[in-house]
């Protein structure tokens, strides 16, 4: 009996998109079905090519199903700024070595969960659209869903405004409709993926499997580092993606806080802010599994595991 778990990474690479889907393919105790993609870090072609481009670095087969151009409502807005004009900018990654499906995401979605024998646990890393889509297409299947654990969001302040995290800033009606679901939800925000810095003792670690896989990763980690240089005068680069998949692997991860949490749609300042309730003083009911503190050893131990996984196969 196969006793992974099976998940689809919904994702929009992207560099610690990147390192979501490696995770998410190599762990043994998840298994991905599928990658479908969003615009986000880049335009839906381009990010679609680079999960393309990073299946075919990697050794990874999975179906890509190509995702949303847009948000629910008004224009996606791409973040050249972290991830480079390409949205994985750092090193020359391979061509792809497969078309991508014919299923449109929220189509390729449905079929992956009606067809596995279990409960399929989503996994966003960008902009939530394809997966409120899902949510409201097929209301039949939201029985097969385990849990949604999706990185975005924060307990505290913004990145991409002061208040509002990129993944929620970039489609915060989508986001409202994934937290309001009713189902299993995960948020790993900006408090928890902050603490999970690739250190210049981190990307020692991965040049030291001495790959031409961890090689590649590396290059577009120092692209990445230069970026949240220049940008957030951070000296060390936050893995936001890759926490969202760890904590399907292993719940022993992170220390969880179930709270209330909702969106600001309205807000003239703070649109795309999560409110998360710490204390209470909201009187709403709790809706969300809030990651708040990381397992930084635990969290390195299963990334760097997973490069040196892939690296053997390729
Ligand atoms: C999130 O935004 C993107 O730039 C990253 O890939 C991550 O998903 C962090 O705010
Ligand atoms: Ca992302």
């Amino acid at each position: 009996m196969n006793t992974a778990t099976p998940v689809i990474l919904d994702c929009d690479p992207g560099h610690d998109d990147m390192l979501a889907i490696m995770l998410a393919a190599a762990n043994p105790d998840v298994e991905l079905l599928g990658i479908t993609t969003v615009s986000g870090n880049g335009s839906l072609d381009k990010v679609t090519y680079n999960a393309q481009r990073i299946c075919a670095l990697a050794g990874i087969t999975v179906p890509i199903g190509r995702g949303a151009n847009d948000p629910l409502s008004g224009k996606a807005s791409a973040a050249p700024t972290i991830h480079g004009a390409s949205a994985l900018d750092g090193a020359d990654l391979p061509e792809p070595t497969y078309d991508v499906s014919p299923l449109p995401a929220v189509e390729l979605i449905a079929k992956l969960v009606d067809e596995c024998d279990r409960r399929v646990t989503l996994i966003p890393t960008g902009p939530l659209t394809n997966i409120a889509m899902f949510l409201q297409a097929y209301p039949e299947l939201h029985s097969k869903i385990e849990r949604i654990s999706f990185m975005g969001g924060s307990t505290e302040r913004g990145n991409w405004t002061p208040y509002a995290e990129f993944n929620i800033w970039a489609d915060p009606e989508a986001a409202d409709i994934v937290i309001r679901s009713g189902l299993e939800v995960t948020m790993s925000g900006l408090n928890i993926t902050h603490q999970a810095l690739a250190t210049e003792e981190v990307l020692n670690r991965i040049l030291s499997l001495d790959t031409p896989l961890a090689r590649t990763v590396v290059d577009l980690l120092i692209f990445f580092k230069q970026t949240y240089q220049d940008v957030f005068n951070m000296p060390d680069p936050p893995l936001h993606d890759p926490v969202a998949v760890a904590l399907v692997i292993d719940p022993e991860i992170a220390r969880m806080k179930f709270a209330p949490v909702a969106v600001e749609l309205e807000g003239a300042l703070t649109r795309g802010a999560t409110l998360v309730d710490l204390y209470g003083t909201t009187g709403q009911e709790a809706n969300v599994h809030v990651a708040m503190e990381l397992d930084v050893d635990l969290f390195w131990n299963l990334v760097i595991g997973a490069i040196a996984r892939l690296g053997a196969h390729s």
